[in-house]
């Protein structure tokens, strides 16, 4: 039977639609055969057959216009990515016990888009599994096993991670070691969120503290998505990246939701506030689809774990997911990747901004590149949070064919995060589906 998930307003919940009979013994065949932990989103389900570009297209060939993968943020199926792979497995696939020139094309490439102090790449499969290698080589730099994180953060599923990710839900029990701070949200909480983030991060170190806890790493998505996307204003995390430091913990940029271009105006979201991480981790669209994740660090912070740890991870760098990080790297320079996410980002951040004019539902809205939030709220002056709303918007635009989701405590915060190959016609389009799935 599958359980009844109500966390988020974007979820299918059995028995609300009426499904097609082929659709009906998929989900009934899903829950047989995975268990009750997986969930599929929208009211009604999509079957998706094939994608390119910005779009997928269903079963029946109806095309939706993706406006929220994150992970073939170069589009679907792109054609050099496909063909890097494609000539990779067919060549050879090994690990990185063996000489190879790719792994090395690709730290190289990546670690040219840093500060020369990040000095090493390191390889995992998902994001998830490296922020639990940055925790780990944090605990062995610092001696200690503090984290502190956003009250909402997300930073993955391994049993270590779980427990700094407190939007799991609070059936997953957030560490004892573990502190959380309110997430720098200038438009809802006012100026001075530098001071703010910085004096709130000292106080999680205290509390630390006082309970024997030495503190390990501050760990941020530096552009905060599921806190509610809060890009304002570039530079705010850099008191509380001194406060860590000074109290012996290191600063982790979790880039796998701003990495690569998506912000516009720099490759890393942590460019932005204009502070160098001790730790970076990557992940989602590294390889457009294909499974590749990792760490770019200083060699001091690295040096004692690498020095008495050997790391070896099957699959992480294996040779077909390196030959799909570096095509992805190199269409986004050649094709002007950044640009392209900084100038159509634009458009659709004052596109979207518009429609409040419209629509008194429609409350605070931001972006940064390709990466756009807006509040559904009740009420513009409290910005009280509807999350009902939220949910039908979101469900009718997947009905006429636009893909979103939503964010956020509340679930009230539609998140916008297309392909960053995203055209100016695509956001017509978009702004088009939405405007009209607000008026409903
Ligand atoms: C900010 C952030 N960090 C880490 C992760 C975990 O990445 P993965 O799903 O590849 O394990 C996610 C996934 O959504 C994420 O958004």
């Amino acid at each position: 039977m599958t359980i009844q998930d109500n966390s988020s307003v974007n979820a299918f919940i059995p028995g609300q639609v009426q499904l097609d009979a082929h659709e009906a013994n998929m989900v009934a065949m899903r829950d047989r055969l995975l268990g009750p932990a997986y969930r599929l989103m929208y009211q009604k389900p999509l079957h998706f057959v094939r994608g390119e570009g910005v779009w997928l297209y269903d079963a029946s060939g109806r095309p939706f216009l993706d406006t929220y993968n994150n992970v073939v943020s170069l589009g679907h199926c792109h054609p050099d990515v496909v063909e890097a792979i494609t000539k990779q497995v067919a060549t050879l696939c090994t690990n990185t016990r063996y000489l190879h020139e790719t792994i090395l094309e690709l730290a190289d490439g990546l670690l040219s888009t840093v500060s020369s102090e990040l000095s090493h790449m390191m390889l995992t499969c998902s994001g998830s599994e490296a922020n639990d290698l940055a925790y780990r080589i944090a605990k062995v730099r610092t001696g200690g096993t503090g984290v502190i994180i956003t009250e909402t953060a997300y930073h993955g599923i391994t049993d270590t991670v779980s427990q700094f990710s407190p939007t799991l839900g609070p059936a997953v029990n957030l560490g004892a070691h573990v502190r959380t701070v309110p997430a720098p949200a200038a438009y809802r909480s006012g100026p001075n969120v530098a001071e703010r983030f910085q004096r709130d991060v000292e106080a999680a170190i205290a509390d630390m503290m006082r309970h024997g806890i030495r503190p390990a790493m501050l760990i941020v998505d530096s552009i905060f998505t599921s806190d509610g996307i809060l890009p304002e204003e570039p530079g705010f995390l850099k008191g509380a990246v001194d406060a860590i430091r000074e109290a012996g913990g290191i600063f982790v940029a979790d880039e796998v939701q701003p990495g690569f271009g998506r912000t516009g105006s720099h490759m890393w979201g942590f460019q932005r506030h204009n502070v160098i991480p001790d730790i970076v981790t990557l992940g989602k669209p590294m390889g457009n689809g294909q499974p590749i994740a990792g760490l770019l660090a200083r060699h001091d912070i690295v040096e004692k774990f690498g020095n008495s740890a050997r790391y070896f991870n099957t699959f992480a760098g294996n040779t077909v997911s390196c030959a799909a990080a570096v095509a992805v790297l190199k269409v986004i320079q050649r094709d002007q990747i950044q640009d392209n996410a900084r100038d159509v980002g634009a458009y659709l951040l004052d596109k979207v901004d518009a429609l409040r004019a419209r629509h008194e539902c429609l409350g605070h809205v931001r972006g940064a590149g390709l990466f756009v939030a807006a509040d559904i709220v009740s009420d513009r002056v409290t910005q009280a949070s509807d999350r009902a709303r939220t949910a039908q918007i979101v469900n009718s635009m997947r009905e006429n064919g636009v893909l979103i989701s939503a964010c956020g405590m509340d679930h009230n915060i539609l998140k916008i995060r297309p392909p960053l190959i995203f055209s100016r016609d695509n956001v017509d389009l978009f702004v088009d589906v939405l405007d009209r799935a607000i008026e409903c």
